[in-house]
This record gives C-alpha cells, structure tokens and sequence, in this order.
C-alpha cells in the first residue's frame, strides 16, 4: 500500500472521506499522516480518533511560507509517505514546494475547473448562473487550482441553491470522488502523459457519481 500524507487546514471532511476508504482491505493507499497549517483545524481530532499520526505546522505572517514548506515537507519524508492529498488545505504553496513534489500532490476543488478556480466557489457559480457544477481532482501546478485533471464529477445546480445548500451537495460528492481518485493514482492507473492523465481503464460512468 502506498503512504499517503493528507494536509488540511480545516474541518477535514475529505480527509475523513480519504481515511474511511483507506480501511478498506484492497484499498491501494494507507494515510500515515495528517498535517495541518492551523493547530484549532477541526480534522485533527478526527484524525486523531481515527489513529491517524498528526502534525501542525503553524508558521503564520509574512516571511512564514519558507519556514512552513521546509516544516511540511520534512514532517511528509519522515513519514515515508510518497503522495499527499491536499484536502481543504487553504494556504498557497510556493512553485518550489510544488516541484519538489510534482506529480505526487493532487488536491480537490470543488467546482468544475477551469471554472471558478479560488475562493467562494459555489458563490461565484450561483452568479454565473451554472446549471451544474460539480468537483475536480486534479495533480497540483504552481498556478492555484490548476494542472492534471484526475477526476471529475458533475452536480446540478437548482435556482432554489444557496452557497450553503450548493456547497453541501457538491460536498457529498467529493466525498466519493477523492477516495476514486486516490485510487487510481496509488495504482499508476491515472497516468499522467504531457500535461494530461490518461486513465488505463474504462471510467466513463463516473459522472453517474453525482
Ligand atoms: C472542500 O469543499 C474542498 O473542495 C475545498 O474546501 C472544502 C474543505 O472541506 N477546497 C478548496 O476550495 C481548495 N481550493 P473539508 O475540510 O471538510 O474537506
């Protein structure tokens, strides 16, 4: 199985998601570690509940990002994991972090990118008026939620949606499509060729998901 390290900066519900599939017996990756930019993320206990190893790395203000980035790669390494899953990890890494883990970070995001890539997202959806929307797992690139689609899902979006009601729903399904994800990674299925993953079996069905 291959080690996994989640960070997070939050509530830590596909983190959750991530641990829940990994008790699967065939699951193909083991998360042996929870790291968090913020020592009051919410994740933490539930990592903690769940046996997992965590660890906060709090470097805040200006001039942190250095301090962090070595705090969180050296913590990743001594926990042997070879992957790490942003999830709901909220703080800018750096071009320099981002390669020194290319091809090994992937992280979710929940709109449809190339649409509505940073903050308030299911806002800003809402506004445009989308009739769906949905989430993306994608291998992270030094520009913000962007690079190598993995995975993605589609949601409709109802004219009765708040930001709150949208962000639930669309929640659920990234809560289904990470642990996919992971999967297909942790295997070599999704492979990456030039600047697009190419995935070695037929998933066609997946927008079914949502
Ligand atoms: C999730 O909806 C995730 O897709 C989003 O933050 C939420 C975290 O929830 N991430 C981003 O917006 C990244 N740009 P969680 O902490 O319960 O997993």
């Amino acid at each position: 199985r291959v080690p996994v390290a989640i960070m997070i900066s939050g509530r830590g519900s596909n983190m959750a998601a991530l641990v829940e599939a990994s008790r699967a017996p065939d699951f193909p990756a083991e998360i042996v570690l929870v790291l968090s930019n913020r020592p009051d993320a919410k994740g933490l206990e539930t990592a903690s509940a769940a046996g997992i190893a965590t660890e906060v790395i709090d470097y805040r203000g200006k001039g942190s990002r250095k301090a962090f980035e070595e705090g969180a790669s050296s913590a990743i390494e001594r926990s042997g994991a070879e992957i790490i899953c942003l999830a709901g990890f909220m703080r800018l890494l750096s071009p320099g972090f981002v390669e020194r883990w290319h091809d090994r970070l992937i992280n979710i995001h929940p709109s449809l990118l190339p649409a509505f890539p940073g903050l308030n997202t299911h806002e800003r959806a809402l506004e445009a008026g989308v009739k769906i929307t949905g989430c993306t797992v994608h291998f992270v690139r030094a520009e913000m939620d962007n690079g190598p689609i993995i995975v993605q899902a589609a949601v409709p979006v109802s004219h009765k949606d708040t930001a709150e009601t949208l962000a639930k729903r669309v929640l659920a399904v990234e809560h289904r499509v990470y642990p996919l994800a992971l999967r297909l990674v942790a295997t070599g299925r999704a492979r990456l060729v030039g600047d697009r993953v190419f995935i070695d079996e037929d998933v066609t069905d997946l927008p079914a998901l949502a």
